[in-house]
Order: C-alpha cells, then sequence, then structure tokens
C-alpha cells in the first residue's frame, strides 16, 4: 500500500491506495480554523500535526492493513500558509493561511518594489493569500518575531518536518510563495534581497515524489506504522488534485468545483507568459508546470443560494427541477461574485448579481441561473487559457460539479469542450497517493500511475445549437462586471 495525506484547510484526509489504485480505506479529521480579527485566518499547526497522526492511526486500525505492507506516504497541501520556526525548529507564532486578506499593503509593496521582476522571475501577481506578503506583514509588525525565524515553511512541510525530523520544501508548493525563481526552480536571491529577508529563510528544494527521509520512531509508534516507511516529498493541493485527475500532459485541462472553483491546463513551456491572467505554478510532474484560473465562489454560490432560498430542500431536490428549464433560464442571469473575485477580475470588493428577474420565474430558474453563472466565470478562465496559445478540447470534471448530470452538460456546453468525468475520484489525496506510488518504484513514470489508477466513467459532448446560445450569454455575462463594478464600491 500506499497512503495519501491531503492537509486541507478544514481537516486532514488520509487514504490508503492498494496497487491497483483503489482505495481501500480512508479517514478524515477536522481542525478549527480561528480568526482573531476581520480578515485574518489562522490555524494552529500543531493541530495539523495531532490530527494527522490520529488520522494515520484511525486509518491502520480500521483498515486492518499489516503496517509491514505500507511503503510509503505522500502528501497534498493547502497552499501559500506561513509557517515560521526558529533554529530548534519550534514554531514561533500561529500559522497565517491562504484566505487571510490582511496583507493587502504587502502587496503592493512587492508590486512597486518589484515592478516588472516580479512576473518575470515568480511568474505571478502579488496576491494577499501568498507566502511573501505574510512574511513581510509579519516583518512589519511583529519584527521580533521574525528575527528569531531560522526557516520558513508551508502547511504540508511543516507536518512533514514533524514525521521526519527534515526540512524540504518541494516547488509546486514553493511556487505559491512569490520566492521561488519559478522558471529557474531556484529561490530568487533578488526578491529576497529587494525585501531584506535571508536566503537562509528558504528551505531546502525538493521534487514532489522525492523521498525527504522516514518516519520518526516515535512518530511511527503513534501512527501506527513502522520506522522504516519512506515518505516523499508531496504537492501543492492543486497539483495533487491534477495528478489525481491525471492531468500530466499538454493538452489536458481540468474543473474542480468545490467551495471555489479552479480551471487548470497542463503546460511545458515554462517561458510562457500569461502576464498575471492566470496563475503560473511548477506542477509535481519534473519540470512540468500549469496554468490556473480561480473562481471564488463557485460552490460556495450554490451553498448560499440554497442555505437562503431553499434551506429545507437537498441540494438533489433543489437541482431535480432544472432540467426543465431552458438554458439561459429564460433570461435570468447571475454573476457569482459574492465573495468577490480572482480570475480574471482580482477584485475584492465587487460584488454579485441576478439580472433579468421575470415575474415568471420558479426556484427552479433561479438554481439554474446559479450554475450558469458560476460556469460562465469558469469559462472566462477557460478562455485565458485558450488565448495563451493553448486548445481545450477535453475537460475532466471533478469535485462537487461533477455530481450533477445537468451541470456536466452545462459545462461542456459553456466551454464548447467535452467533459470527462471520472469512475471514482478522491480529489487531491490520491494525488499525494500517486507521487508515493511513484517514488516507491511502484511505476515508471506518474503518466504510467495516471493510466493505472485513474479511469474516465462517462463523457459529455457539447451540444451545437446550446453551444452557439451561450457564447451569446457569455458575452452578456461578461458586460456585467464592467457595468457593476462601480455601484459596487
Ligand atoms: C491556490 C489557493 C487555494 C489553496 C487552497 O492559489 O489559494 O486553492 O491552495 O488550499
Amino acid at each position: 500500500y500506499v497512503i495519501g495525506v491531503d492537509l486541507g484547510t478544514s481537516a486532514v484526509k488520509t487514504v490508503l491506495v492498494n496497487p491497483q489504485g483503489e482505495v481501500v480505506h480512508e479517514h478524515s479529521e477536522a481542525y478549527p480554523l480561528s480568526r482573531p480579527e476581520p480578515g485574518w485566518s489562522e490555524q494552529n499547526p500543531e493541530d495539523w500535526v495531532d490530527k494527522t497522526l490520529v488520522s494515520l492511526r484511525k486509518l491502520m486500525e480500521k483498515s486492518g492493513a499489516d503496517p509491514q505492507e505500507v511503503e510509503g506516504l505522500s502528501f497534498s497541501g493547502q497552499m501559500h500558509g506561513l509557517v515560521l520556526v526558529d533554529a530548534e525548529g519550534k514554531v514561533l507564532r500561529p500559522a497565517i493561511l491562504w484566505n487571510d486578506t490582511r496583507t493587502t499593503a504587502q502587496c503592493r509593496k512587492i508590486e512597486n518594489t518589484l515592478e516588472s521582476k516580479l512576473l518575470s522571475i515568480a511568474k505571478n501577481r502579488a496576491l494577499e493569500g501568498f507566502t511573501l506578503p505574510k512574511i513581510l506583514w509579519v516583518q512589519e509588525n511583529e519584527p521580533d518575531i521574525l528575527s528569531q525565524a531560522s526557516l520558513f515553511l508551508l502547511p504540508k512541510d511543516y507536518v512533514r518536518y514533524r514525521l521526519t525530523g527534515e526540512y524540504a520544501m518541494d516547488y509546486s508548493d514553493a511556487a505559491g510563495t512569490l520566492l521561488l525563481d519559478v522558471s529557474g526552480k531556484t529561490w530568487s536571491q533578488d526578491i529576497a534581497a529587494a525585501f531584506d529577508l535571508p536566503l537562509s529563510l528558504c528551505p531546502p528544494l525538493v521534487e514532489s515524489f522525492d523521498q525527504t527521509g522516514t518516519l520518526l520512531p516515535d512518530i511511527a509508534e503513534a501512527s501506527g506504522l513502522l520506522p522504516s516507511t519512506k515518505v516523499f516529498a508531496g504537492g501543492a493541493d492543486n497539483a495533487c488534485g491534477a495528478i489525481g485527475a491525471g492531468i500530466l500532459q499538454e493538452g489536458q485541462t481540468m474543473c474542480s468545483i468545490g467551495t471555489s472553483g479552479v480551471v487548470l491546463s497542463f503546460e511545458s513551456r515554462k517561458e510562457l507568459e500569461v502576464d498575471g491572467k492566470l496563475h503560473f505554478f511548477n506542477h509535481s510532474e519534473k519540470d512540468a508546470y500549469y496554468v490556473m484560473g480561480v473562481t471564488l465562489a463557485a460552490g460556495h454560490s450554490l451553498t448560499w443560494f440554497k442555505e437562503t432560498f431553499a434551506k429545507e430542500k437537498s441540494f438533489d431536490e433543489l437541482l431535480e427541477g432544472i432540467g426543465s428549464i431552458p438554458a439561459g433560464s429564460s433570461g435570468l442571469l447571475f454573476t457569482p461574485y459574492i465573495s468577490g473575485e480572482r480570475t480574471p477580475h482580482p477584485d475584492a470588493d465587487i460584488r454579485g448579481s441576478f439580472i433579468g428577474m421575470d415575474s415568471g420565474h420558479t426556484l427552479s430558474h433561479f438554481a439554474r441561473a446559479v450554475l450558469e453563472g458560476i460556469t460562465f466565470s469558469l469559462r472566462e478562465s477557460i478562455d485565458i487559457v485558450r488565448e495563451s496559445g493553448k486548445e481545450i478540447h477535453e475537460v475532466v470534471a471533478i469535485g462537487g460539479g461533477a455530481r450533477n448530470e445537468t451541470w456536466l452538460q452545462m459545462q461542456a456546453d459553456i466551454f464548447n469542450a467535452t467533459i470527462i468525468k471520472l469512475e471514482s475520484e478522491q480529489g487531491p489525496a490520491m494525488g499525494a497517493a500517486m507521487l508515493a506510488a511513484y517514488g516507491c518504484g511502484w511505476f515508471p513514470s506518474l503518466t504510467d500511475c495516471a493510466k493505472a489508477f485513474i479511469r474516465p466513467a462517462k463523457t459529455y459532448a457539447p451540444n451545437a445549437e446550446r453551444a452557439e446560445l451561450y457564447s451569446g450569454l457569455f458575452s452578456l455575462y461578461q458586460e456585467v462586471y464592467s457595468q457593476t463594478r462601480e455601484l459596487n464600491r
């Protein structure tokens, strides 16, 4: 067996996977998130370690697996979160997470100081969620803490350090810090020096499938595993989600709809310029990259709508009637900016809208319009990927957006691409397990592992008539942002 550990924002999920790629057992353990000030979002790294060990122990107990048979484990992690440790490896303050927005001033400082260097070296714009702005916030607001720090780590790297005693960070997660020279695959001396940060603050860089030690004896005992279990570096949750969906070759794209929505496309050209319109990160596959656009409130828009207007219904009941509502929801249009937007509008202040309400509209019209609005927002990311010179003919759908037939067909019609639904889908935890399987030498490449582990279940081809209708409505949708932007200030 191999184990995938997905260190998420609300919980850690562990999966035990056999050589056929089947998940024989899984277990999740939740941990709290604290919001001590508006816009702040923090977690206690000790909770991650405790719950990871509990989750591993329960996984082993409940599955009844022989620890001798567990060859290796690897990680997927929530990206960007800042963990600062001192020379003894002691955590200096709570972790500042990816969804913490306190760093707007630091982002402006980074953009103004580095100017075009930021995009040419780090390949991404400065967003509040990323790690460097968080380091600068600590530098400005808690200078004593930063002066005690000997290293910064990302969430899963801290947990891995505690499990193995070794410091490392893989390229896919390092890419989300804004301190990495993304195409050169080294820490950027230029960026660190611009903010008086010593490069010694940055941990050693490794590939996601590199082994970074074995389990410490007390950790092995607490988790029900053997000290000889190999530990592999692992990757960012989006990179691992992509591996778990088999996005490992040029031309492959996935659309993942969870709380937020992600359009992610494999990229082999390290010199590709997307001008900061998409995220451009190193993949967990060697010398590969991916571009990614994000809709902040994707599944969140649907959950908000259900909780506010149809609390008594289940999701299935709410969506039951949408198949009989015509494409375009009889003139009702929704923009999903209920908590701001990221791609293509990095705008925290924009808010959503329903446009074209008619006395004939029913709850089902509104539910369909919400799904269409979310999907239009994702189409904006698809279009930017296409503008970068990529062709998108097929899209693997994962997450909540892959659970409803009408929504899957809608994605095919709005993206004008064939949608592929997978047989079983475990998200980033499976990608982490695949990194361990490849690292253990089960397969000659990650692509071979994906061929063995990932099976398509069904495809949805675009319907020409609806695709044409949606393409007209999409132009209208795109106008709503500029027309309502000022109204929302
Ligand atoms: C990516 C991002 C999120 C986190 C969630 O840029 O901020 O997807 O990785 O864990």
